[in-house]
């Protein structure tokens, strides 16, 4: 029943002052995850517009995309690929910088995880800025897959994440 799932999952996420640094309002998700009928929905939510949308690969972005990634492609029949930040993954990889508040990062996957058109779509926990998910679009496209889609729980609407992926559209679960 995905009309009851809007409470479910917000009634599950804790919000957590002050973390990771003075002045931030975090948004965990831990209980939620430690709820079975909450972490159904929110699996469920986040693979039910991409049933039948022919998706190869789900792409999940470390760390907690990682959580929602692999139940999402165990739903939609598809393999699951890692992204991982700079330096974690064995083998040749290809990656893609994007810019932090101070600094910037680098996402990665294998070179050889995503073949050349095959269909992907990316899961992750929070779109915020778009940084992250920005550059996971942009480096699946360089590695030749098709973006069918991005996939999150939850939107912070306060940050221009949405306006940063309008080419590829996300879908959230939860604005909040
Ligand atoms: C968080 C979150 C997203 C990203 C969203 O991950 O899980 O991946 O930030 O932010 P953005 O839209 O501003 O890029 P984080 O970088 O904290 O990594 P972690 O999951 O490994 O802790």
């Amino acid at each position: 029943d995905t009309a009851a799932a809007p409470d479910l999952l917000l009634g599950r996420i804790r919000d957590i002052p002050d973390f990771p640094r003075p002045g931030v309002l975090f948004k965990d998700i831990t209980p939620l995850l430690n709820d079975p009928a909450a972490l159904a929905a929110a699996v469920a939510g986040l693979a039910a517009p991409f049933r039948g949308a022919g998706v190869d690969h789900v792409v999940g972005l470390e760390a907690r995309g990682f959580i929602f990634g692999a139940p999402v492609a165990l739903e939609l029949g598809a393999g699951f690929v890692p992204a991982r930040k700079a330096g974690k993954l064995p083998a040749s990889v290809i990656g893609q910088p994007y810019d932090l508040e101070y600094g910037t990062a680098t996402v990665e996957i294998h070179a050889d995880a995503v073949s050349p058109g095959s269909r992907v779509l990316i899961v992750d926990d929070v779109l915020a800025t778009g940084g992250t998910g920005r550059a996971a679009v942009d480096l699946v496209r360089k590695a030749g897959g098709t973006v069918v889609g991005f996939s999150v729980l939850m939107e912070l609407t306060a940050l221009p994440g949405r306006e940063k992926l309008s080419d590829v559209e996300p879908h959230a679960l939860l604005a909040v």
